[in-house]
């Protein structure tokens, strides 16, 4: 049986992801060079006889060629990446190799290999500031910072090798994830996983701008069942869609919902508001039922209560297990 290549594996995404396939029953060989990664996020993945990790670098065409020529695998969820837009200012090189070299080395070897389908994490960063909301996939595209360059470059090259190759590429565009295993460690690091440290911490948080700015928070564990989705569901062909909620919360709002759970904690210290921020984000999920019949399950004060318990969800509530089964594709 052919496996699935997960990179980015040790990741925060690509962990969960992983977790997911091994649920739904497929062999999956994770790649990940533990740049951020960590080794005991791919602990419950471990003691799956049908995991095995590869420590590799994505952008580097020969590990990234020797490797997939070995697996052949059905399909690449190509999860490996620089996460932070703020990272992207301090260092676009990095971004430019992490972002788009990396796809174009996944891409390529993934192609020589045979494989069929690759995944993509894009993001909703391509969008930048958007008047229209929720956004629809189809506005166009205006990137403000150099990480959401990257992520749209990288759709646009994966189109190339998709359309040349008769393979088919999916691109999902994660509006912002959140969960267990989120790394809270740099202060480029997601803001909820900061707030959470802070609050439990019993220290104030930082909040950039007037807390107005609004995000489209969905749980890790929708994401993974849509890079499942994406790359053993049922899909039309070469896609790009939003993964998100369709709900709005500001940090504002956040913070009345951590507050039930830590009633006394400090105010937080407002400082400047940070460049390339955008203002207001949260996506139309419309698209993403029609393309990978895909809806996100999970609510946020439910995903919220999992991270600050520290007691995982159980599947019941976060997703139809028939749903990812491998009979049911
Ligand atoms: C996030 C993701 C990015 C994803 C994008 C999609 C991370 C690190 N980045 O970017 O990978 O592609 O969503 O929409 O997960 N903030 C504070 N205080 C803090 C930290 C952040 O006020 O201590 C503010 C930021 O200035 C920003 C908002 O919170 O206004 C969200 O920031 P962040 O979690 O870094 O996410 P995005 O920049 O939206």
């Amino acid at each position: 049986m052919s496996s699935i290549v997960v990179t980015g594996a040790a990741g925060f995404i690509g962990s969960h992801t992983v977790d997911k396939f091994l649920e739904a029953g497929y062999d999956v060989v994770g790649v990940d060079n533990f740049r951020t990664g960590h080794r005991e996020n791919l602990d419950q993945a471990g003691k799956s006889e049908k995991f095995r990790l590869e420590e590799a670098d994505c952008a580097d065409p020969a590990q990234m060629n020797a490797l997939l020529e070995k697996v052949k695998p059905e399909a690449v969820v190509h999860l490996a990446a620089l996460v932070s837009v703020q990272e992207s200012f301090a260092d676009m090189e990095l971004n430019f190799h992490l972002n788009v070299q990396a796809t174009h080395a996944v891409a390529a070897a993934a192609q020589r290999a045979g494989t069929r389908r690759i995944v993509f994490a894009s993001s909703a960063a391509v969008y930048g500031n958007q008047k229209m909301l929720p956004i629809k996939e189809e506005v166009p595209r205006e990137p403000i910072s150099p990480y959401g360059a990257a992520k749209l470059a990288s759709e646009y090259l994966l189109r190339g090798y998709a359309s040349t190759y008769q393979m088919t590429a999916v691109c999902n565009r994660y509006f912002n994830v959140f969960g267990p295993r989120q790394d809270p460690g740099s202060p480029y690091s997601g803001v909820i996983s900061i707030f959470e440290k802070r609050f439990r911490e019993g220290q104030p948080v930082t909040i950039f701008g007037n807390g107005r700015q609004t995000r489209d928070f969905i749980s890790v564990h929708d994401v993974a069942r849509a890079n499942v989705l994406g790359a053993v569901g049922k899909v039309p062909g070469t896609c790009v869609q939003n993964i998100c909620t369709g709900q709005e919360t500001s940090l504002l709002d956040l913070m009345r919902i951590f507050g039930r759970f830590f009633p006394d904690h400090p105010a937080p210290e407002f400082r400047e508001g940070r460049p390339g921020d955008i203002h207001q984000s949260f996506g139309s999920p419309v698209r993403a039922r029609r393309t990978l019949n895909f809806q996100a399950e999970v609510d946020i004060g439910t995903a919220l209560r999992e991270l600050i318990s520290g007691t995982p969800l159980r599947d019941a509530t976060l997703e139809p297990r028939a749903n990812l089964s491998r009979e049911s594709f």
